[in-house]
């Protein structure tokens, strides 16, 4: 239980918050990258602030804070030009920098240019998403490096699902370090819903948990868990999946490789991102000129939860602990142990923040690959089985390439079978 303080605490998200400086030292997905080749400036809201996110037609890309210096305009609707962004509205030119390199009606105004600066973030391309960085950076404190974990740049046939979600990322984020959820959410639950709906759920999500564990490493929480039937020596407890400190939840197994990203866009609204490849052993590459991304849905036409699959089920118990949820009248127990755990990294980055310290996960090395730990064998429900029942029962069954990755799943463990049955033989 936290008091309301502690809540609103928790949860803010804007500039000058104690939270919302600590997330301004992360770098956050902001648009896809078909969307700046489509039309190359987009309005962004991120931490409760709104931005124009630019790339020119030499691939220079920057973001800056959409009310323009001069008179406020929204340089959202701004001509994106060789060097910059031009405001729609008296033509004043803003660089990558935020620099002021133009002002069309002050030509005999030489040094006023100098004295306008637009306070403009860092932007770069990874894996098929444009990212950003809107904290403080200077020349003896440059923005951290954009970390390049596993599932942005490995091999294998990716597609990005997503929703906009009216929640708080908090709520989502305890849900990361809540492995019990699962057995009943996914398990008793789905099971509920399937005998109504006449479909079977997956029997591998409602395994009891006999015992969970967390472990706190350098990018946030690693959580464990020993199923029924299992042991210590499963990959659910022995590797375990992570919380990646402060926004993201790395998953896996069966040869499918996930990022569940929160992006808290405001205090109220997340954007739920969904970041698969799909690289099980036996994959041969197959090229993707663009990464497909889809909506996925939240609610059915009678504005209830879509909750015939996984991530609906998720979405649904976030969403419904409210829109900030009330941490004053909760009870937490013995289960909720990781809960508490998140809590305490939150305040514990607050106070590295606040003596202008390098929150948990900062990077500043460059780097090409960070590999983060993953069960590969999750529930021991065996890969392929896995796999299946991941495009089926989750959110990939609203995937436009659903069909094309199944046949990848198939096909990479038929090549395996024969595989070992030549070796046999
Ligand atoms: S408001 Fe942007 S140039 Fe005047
Ligand atoms: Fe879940």
């Amino acid at each position: 239980m936290l008091t309301a303080e502690q809540n609103d605490e928790l949860t803010q998200v804007e500039a000058g918050t104690p939270m919302g400086e600590v997330l301004r030292r992360y770098w956050y997905p902001v648009a896809f990258t078909r969307e700046l080749e489509e039309f190359p400036v987009k309005r962004v809201e991120l931490l409760g602030e709104f931005f124009a996110l630019w790339k020119s037609p030499s691939g220079r890309m920057g973001i800056v804070p959409e009310a323009c210096p001069h008179r406020k305009a929204s340089l959202a609707y701004g001509v994106v030009e060789a060097d910059g962004i031009r405001c729609p509205y008296h033509g004043w030119v803003f660089d990558a920098d935020g620099k002021c390199t133009e002002q069309p009606a002050e030509r005999d105004n030489t040094q006023f240019q100098d004295r306008v600066k637009a306070q403009a973030g860092k932007v770069e391309e990874m894996g098929g998403l444009i990212w950003a960085y809107v904290g403080p950076h200077s020349e003896e404190k440059p923005a951290p490096e954009l970390p390049r974990f596993d599932t942005y740049v490995m091999d294998g046939y990716r597609d990005i699902g997503w929703v906009d979600l009216p929640c708080n990322y908090v709520q989502i984020m305890e849900n990361a370090v809540d492995p019990h959820h699962v057995e009943f959410l996914h398990g008793r639950y789905f099971e509920f819903v399937g005998k109504h709906e006449g479909f079977t759920a997956p029997a591998s999500f409602g395994k009891e948990h006999v015992k969970i564990g967390f472990t706190a490493f350098e990018w946030g929480i690693i959580k464990r868990r020993v199923l029924k039937g299992a042991s210590e020596e499963n990959d659910d407890w022995k590797v375990g999946h992570p919380l990646v400190f402060p926004y993201n939840m790395r998953v896996g197994g069966g040869g499918i490789h996930q990022m569940q990203i929160r992006v808290p866009i405001n205090r109220t609204t997340t954007r739920f991102i969904l970041y698969t490849v799909h690289s099980p052993d036996g994959y041969e590459h197959v090229d993707q000129p663009q990464i497909p991304d889809y909506e996925v849905p939240l609610f059915d036409k009678h504005g209830r939860h879509v909750t015939n699959y996984v991530e609906g089920q998720d979405m649904m118990a976030w969403c419904t602990q409210g829109p900030i949820t009330d941490r004053t009248t909760e009870h937490l127990g013995r289960s909720d142990i990781g809960v508490a755990m998140l809590r305490k990294m939150f305040r514990e980055q607050i106070d590295l923040v606040a003596k202008g310290e390098d929150p948990l996960g900062t990077i500043r090395e460059k780097h090409e690959r960070i590999d983060l730990p993953c069960e590969k064998d999750k529930f021991h429900a065996g890969g392929a089985q896995f796999a299946l029942d991941f495009c089926d029962m989750g959110s990939t069954r609203f995937s436009p390439v659903l069909d094309t990755i199944k046949k990848i799943h198939i096909s990479a463990a038929d090549k395996i079978a024969s595989e070992k049955a030549a070796a046999q033989e």
